[in-house]
Parts: structure tokens; C-alpha cells; sequence
């Protein structure tokens, strides 16, 4: 054989799996494929503010390189180490329909990937990339779930200056559990959370004080905490500072620096501030994107409530609206905002 065949199938004999992997079982995710006990790298955890997905139960699973370090010099966006995986999984009706998986691959760089699982529920296999699986279960009568494209994930988690992570960090994963934030789910034993991070040796640059004292929402009321950590988790992915849509000057981030309720992002910003986004029955230019006292007149509300696909908010990964945190923002906005005039105030007669 030719010395240049040689070398070419000695290349490909090495050359790299094809990436993502056919199947979820090469992810790395468990130890037995039988009985889906995970692999020992992989650690369970739970963020205390979870995004709404028409209620389905989820199972989340990190794996950190080898010795490698998360870099929390940045409080609110923390930086991973090359190779860091996460993983996902959906289940409806107590069935597992999805798992997704994120990896990065490169300082700037995440793949992302989802598996959907066989109607036997022993296997999980690489869904369309371009397409996803659009309307692929029913999860309520006439209601069916999307399995996401790449692009679909690459809208909610990709943004400026930031990694694709979205539900793994400080305030996420702190010890300080919000007992109101809506569809919480319990703190996982043993899982990688915040202190475990902090005893194992797997932050840098992490302010002390986190040992002391977990990082909580500065929030005027526990009420108005558990609004803050829900506006976080579902909306800050896209209204934030930074992002694209910053032009738009509605941040729901939650920030650890803010030191009270009042400094919050989402309070300055959404508070008693005029809307863009004009709600059908109030007068022209009075819509207000919170408005308080007032829940007809606050379009965040209108919008987190409405399913058509233009108004609705988040735009996408849910298809049936979130009641119970509807109802959280609607009693907050009705019992706990002051009717105080505010100069953002189109009407200025609050
Ligand atoms: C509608 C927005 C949205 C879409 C679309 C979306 N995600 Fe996410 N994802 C989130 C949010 C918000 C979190 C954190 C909150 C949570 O886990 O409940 C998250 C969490 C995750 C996690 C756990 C790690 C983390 O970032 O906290 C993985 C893995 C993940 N998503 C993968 C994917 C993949 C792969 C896709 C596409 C197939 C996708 N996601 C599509 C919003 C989205
Ligand atoms: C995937 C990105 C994305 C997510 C997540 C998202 N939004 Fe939006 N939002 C947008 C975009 C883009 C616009 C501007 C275009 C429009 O109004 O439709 C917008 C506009 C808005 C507006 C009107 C802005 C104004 O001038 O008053 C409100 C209110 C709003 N969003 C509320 C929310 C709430 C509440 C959530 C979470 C429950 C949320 N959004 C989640 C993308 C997003």
C-alpha cells in the first residue's frame, strides 16, 4: 500500500467519534445502561428557580473535568472549564421523552444536543438538529411538546459575554432555598450544589462569604423574592443588560450585588415603567410592564398569560401558561407594589 494510504487510514482509524453521539449512552451519562445508574464523574443537582416547561418533571446532571475548576469571578456568570457537561432529562406523565445535553468544546464554545427517548423507554436517540421534533408527545388534550432545535437552544442560552449556562450558579444552587419560588423542587442530597462546590474545591475566585452566608435574592419581601428568582430563571436569558434585546431596557436579571429590593433590575426597569407592547383594552400609551396595583394594565402579566405565539412570553418552550406563577406576580403586584406616583409613569396618577 501506498506510504500516503497508510497514513490516511491510520487517521481515520483515530480520527475523533462523530459528535454529538448518536446516542445518549455515549454522552458518558451513566454508568449501566440497564439499570441508568450514573457514571461516578456525574453529580445530580437542582436549581431553586425553575424555567416553566408545561410542567414537566425534570432530572439535571453536571460532570466537571478532571480537577478542573469553575471560575465565579464573575458572581452572576460564572466561567467553565473546556469539556464541562450537562445534562437534562424531561419526563411527562412519568414517562422520559427528552434528555438534553450541552458540552463545551471550546473556550467560546458549547454543542448542544437532544435525545429522545424509545416508546420501551430503554433508549435515547439524537434528535434533528435543524429541525427538532416538532409536536412529538401529547402532555395535555390537544397539547403536544416540541423537542427543541439547535437553534431553539442556541436562543435561550446562548448570550453576550456569558457561558450557555443557565440554571448552574450562585444563586441557583445556594443553600438558601426560596420556599415560595414556584414549582420548586427539593435541594438533591449529595448533589453539586453550592456548599458542596465550595467544600470540594471546585470554585475560584468565590467570595468568602458565601461560606457563611448563602447568596439569597435582595428582595423587599419574601413574596416579592420568590417573583424576583422566577422572573430570573424564565426571562433573564433573553432580558438582561447585555443581550440583544437589551435595546428594549427590561432587564429580569436577578443580581447578588444589588443590596435591596429596590436596586433590583427587574424593579427599576419593569416597576411602573411604561410598555411598549400596547394590551388591547387600556387606552393607548398606559399599558405599563408592571403596574402596580393593577393587573389588567401590567403587561408582563398579559403576556406571561397569553399562548398565541406573538405575545407570548417566554416566545418559546412552552406551550400552556404557568398558572401558579401567574398567580404569584398577579397577587404581588395587587397586594404589595405602592400606588405611588413614579415619574416613568405615562399616566403619572398611580
Ligand atoms: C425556552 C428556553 C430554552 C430552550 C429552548 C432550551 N433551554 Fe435549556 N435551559 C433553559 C433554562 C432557563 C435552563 C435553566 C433552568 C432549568 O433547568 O429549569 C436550562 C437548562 C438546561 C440544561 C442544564 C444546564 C443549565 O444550563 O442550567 C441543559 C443541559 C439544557 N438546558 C440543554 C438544552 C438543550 C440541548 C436545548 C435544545 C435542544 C435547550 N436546553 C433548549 C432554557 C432553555
Ligand atoms: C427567548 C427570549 C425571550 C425570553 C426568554 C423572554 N422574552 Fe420577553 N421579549 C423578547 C423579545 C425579543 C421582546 C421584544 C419583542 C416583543 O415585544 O415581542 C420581548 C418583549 C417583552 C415585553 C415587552 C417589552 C416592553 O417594552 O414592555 C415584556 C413585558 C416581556 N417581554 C416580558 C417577558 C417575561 C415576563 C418573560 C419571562 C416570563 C420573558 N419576556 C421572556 C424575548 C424574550
Amino acid at each position: 500500500m501506498a506510504p500516503a494510504l497508510l497514513l490516511s487510514a491510520a487517521l481515520a482509524a483515530d480520527a475523533p467519534q462523530p459528535w454529538p453521539p448518536p446516542k445518549l449512552s455515549d454522552t458518558g451519562l451513566y454508568r449501566d445502561d440497564a439499570t441508568l445508574a450514573v457514571a461516578d464523574d456525574v453529580r445530580a443537582f437542582s436549581p431553586q428557580y425553575p424555567l416553566w416547561s408545561d410542567g414537566a418533571a425534570k432530572l439535571r446532571w453536571v460532570a466537571l473535568p478532571k480537577g478542573s475548576t469553575i471560575d465565579a469571578t464573575d458572581p452572576d456568570a460564572w466561567r467553565f472549564p473546556v469539556g464541562t457537561r450537562f445534562w437534562k432529562q424531561f419526563s411527562f406523565g412519568g414517562r422520559r421523552v427528552e434528555t438534553r445535553y450541552i458540552e463545551k468544546t471550546g473556550e467560546q464554545t458549547w454543542l448542544y444536543a437532544t435525545y429522545v427517548w424509545s416508546e420501551d423507554q430503554r433508549e435515547a436517540t439524537l434528535a434533528p438538529a435543524a429541525k427538532g421534533l416538532r409536536n412529538h408527545v401529547e402532555i395535555a388534550p390537544g397539547v403536544r411538546h416540541d423537542i427543541p432545535s439547535v437553534a431553539d437552544c442556541r436562543a435561550c442560552h446562548e448570550g453576550a459575554g456569558r457561558d450557555a449556562v443557565l440554571g448552574y450558579g450562585a444563586l441557583q444552587l445556594s443553600s438558601s432555598r426560596d420556599p415560595l419560588a414556584p414549582h420548586a423542587e427539593p435541594a438533591i442530597a449529595g448533589g453539586l450544589d453550592l456548599d458542596a462546590l465550595l467544600n470540594e474545591g471546585r470554585l475560584k475566585n468565590a467570595p468568602d462569604a458565601w461560606r457563611t452566608t448563602p447568596p439569597a435574592i435582595a428582595a423587599d419581601s419574601p413574596r416579592a423574592r420568590a417573583v424576583l428568582g422566577y422572573l430570573h430563571a424564565n426571562c433573564s436569558n433573553c432580558h438582561n443588560d447585555q443581550d440583544p434585546i437589551a435595546s428594549v431596557g427590561l432587564s429580569l436579571r436577578a443580581s447578588l450585588a444589588a443590596g435591596s429590593g429596590s436596586d433590583q433590575p427587574a424593579m427599576r426597569t419593569a416597576v411602573g415603567v411604561g410598555s411598549k407592547f400596547q394590551l388591547r383594552d387600556v387606552p393607548a400609551g398606559q399599558t405599563l410592564r408592571l403596574a402596580p396595583g393593577d393587573t389588567e394594565r401590567s403587561a408582563v402579566l398579559a403576556r406571561m398569560r397569553a399562548r398565541d405565539g406573538m405575545s407570548q412570553m417566554p416566545p418559546t418552550g412552552s406551550k400552556l401558561p404557568d398558572n401558579a406563577a401567574v398567580q404569584l406576580i398577579s397577587d404581588w403586584v395587587r397586594e404589595e407594589l405602592q400606588r405611588t406616583a413614579s415619574a416613568t409613569d405615562p399616566l403619572g396618577k398611580l
